[in-house]
């Protein structure tokens, strides 16, 4: 999307990507109450964020991301209580929340009876998504705000997770009334998606929150693929996909390839290479996944080869990333 003039941005009231000061902060709450969209940092990856309470502001959220309107929305909280506004808690909800908020776990749980949430931006379902994001400034926003904030990843629909402010303002250009810069995602992996609304647990998206984790607190978890429909609505095959064609675990360069490398051993022959960690340490390789993938697509490769990544803790995370950004179609 083009990007506007400034002149553009002060007449139509959107301010661009700014150093998220308390004041800024407090004008992104003051925006998200009178319906507007705000893109903000949290641990995992930048949100598009709209008052999950008001359907107009959750329909602009769908139209900024050209998102099918069957994908629901993670709803963001400040705390439990205000979760447990929104969603009924079980003691196994109680006992992971307990241990994983505020941080990248997202639970989806039945809708409580009274829950405010828009029913578009849960997509008609009679489950409702939520999280306590453990980024202190999303945390300080959602505290001004005080209402529930639906906020997907604040990309277009099928792109890359954005992880800095300005990979929002190249996705997004205005559609966001301001964009609070907040650095880096230090996750730079979206949340772990749980579904404990039936009564096998289910993990839908992994995360930095491990399948293991989880069973250790609350027992056996049935892994989702993603080919069961509606469960997970999210798990369309190519939704992490950049424009450069993926080849996953390739050591052997084609033509113009770029690499995306793990680890200290790095084949040559690429036209670039961008390691994920040279150290072979996942948690540095899920902060790095999406930066690195978005700044090799902006180099005009030919395509881009992955290394193996071990398919363990973290790693799964990753490598569910990487296998939906090489499915195209
Ligand atoms: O880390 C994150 O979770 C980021 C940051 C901004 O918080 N948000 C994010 O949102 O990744 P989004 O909308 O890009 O992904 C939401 C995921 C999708 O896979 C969606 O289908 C799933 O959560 N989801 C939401 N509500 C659901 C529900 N009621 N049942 C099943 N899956 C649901
Ligand atoms: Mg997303």
């Amino acid at each position: 999307m083009a990007k506007r003039s400034n002149k553009h941005r002060e007449q139509d009231g959107s301010a661009g990507i700014v150093p998220a000061s308390a004041e800024a902060i407090l004008d992104a709450a003051d925006r998200l109450r009178t319906g507007k969209l705000v893109a903000f940092p949290t641990e995992t990856v930048y949100g598009l964020g709209g008052d999950a309470t008001n359907d107009e502001a959750v329909a602009a959220i769908f139209e900024a991301k050209g998102r099918p309107s069957f994908n629901p929305l993670i709803i963001h909280v400040a705390s439990l209580d205000m979760a447990e506004a929104v969603a009924v808690f079980d003691d196994r909800a109680r006992a992971v929340a307990a241990r994983h908020w505020p941080g990248p776990l997202t639970l989806v749980l039945p809708r409580a009876r009274d829950c405010a949430v828009s029913l578009l931006a849960s997509a008609g379902l009679d489950t409702v998504a939520v999280r306590v994001p453990g980024h202190p400034i999303a945390h300080a926003l959602l505290n001004a705000a005080s209402r529930p904030v639906a906020a997907p990843s604040a990309n277009r629909s099928g792109a890359v997770s954005p992880t800095r402010a300005e990979h929002v303002g190249a996705e997004l250009g205005d559609a966001a009334s301001l964009i609070l810069d907040g650095g880096a995602c230090p996750v730079g992996i979206e949340s772990t998606v749980l579904d404990l609304s039936r009564e096998t647990p289910r993990l839908l998206r992994p995360g930095a929150v491990t399948a293991e984790a989880i069973e250790a607190e609350i027992g056996a978890l049935e892994i989702s693929d993603g080919s069961d429909g509606i469960s997970a609505p999210g798990q369309l095959a190519s939704h992490y996909a950049p424009n450069a064609p993926l080849r996953l675990g390739c050591t052997d360069p084609r033509p113009g390839e770029a690499l995306l490398a793990f680890g200290v051993q790095v084949p040559s022959g690429f036209e670039r290479v961008l390691n994920l960690s040279e150290t072979g340490d996942l948690t540095e390789a899920a902060a790095n996944l999406f930066a690195h993938l978005h700044a090799l697509d902006a180099a005009e490769v030919s395509g881009i080869a992955t290394m193996t990544i071990p398919d363990e803790g973290l790693g799964r995370a990753i490598n569910d990333r990487l296998r939906r950004a090489a499915a195209r179609d």
